[in-house]
């Protein structure tokens, strides 16, 4: 079964991800790393040199081409499910699971690393913060299709869900 961890940026889902992965002992990819590693270069250089439209053909590709006869954990970027019809192809091809984590912590998560991230670049708090707010009044329709939510990063109770065939 593929799983995809879907989420605002710095909701956790690369860190669930590799938790998961290892307490099932199943494979775990995180999403952008492939982009990164199939283009040769950084989603930052993605985004400067071929722009956000190109970087957002490369995760439908990248969507399109995953085998749903895998056991696979995929830690998706956060606008991934929110283009193209992502979400809809990821709930035929798996289970999707929504990382719910609350504002404030996603926002001190984000000030952390502010630089690996093209669309938060040279932001102040402030700014991160009127981004979230707006950002996510468009995306959350879409994360909320997904076939779980998760409001705490407690994978050994995702991981008995998994294990116990309910999910
Ligand atoms: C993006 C999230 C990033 C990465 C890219 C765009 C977004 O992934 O795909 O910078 O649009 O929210 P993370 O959610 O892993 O930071």
């Amino acid at each position: 079964m593929l799983y995809f961890l879907v989420g605002f940026m710095g909701s956790g889902k690369s860190h669930m991800g590799r938790r998961l992965a290892k307490q099932l002992g199943i494979p775990w990819v995180d999403m952008d790393k492939e982009i990164e590693r199939a283009e040769g270069r950084t989603i930052n250089d993605i985004f400067a040199e071929s722009g956000e439209d190109y970087f957002r053909q490369l995760e439908r590709d990248y969507l399109l081409q995953l085998d749903k006869d895998q056991d696979l954990i995929v830690a998706t970027g956060g606008g991934a499910p929110c283009f193209y019809d992502n979400m809809k192809t990821m709930n035929e091809k798996g289970r999707t699971l929504y990382l719910n984590r609350k504002k404030e912590v996603v926002i001190a998560q984000l000030m952390k690393g502010l630089h690996r991230r093209p669309l938060l670049k040279g932001k102040t708090q402030e700014q991160v913060m009127e981004y979230y707010d707006a950002v996510m009044k468009e995306r959350r329709p879409y994360y909320e299709q997904a076939t779980i939510f998760v409001e705490e990063l407690n994978y050994l109770d995702i991981a008995q869900m998994i294990s116990s065939g309910w999910l």
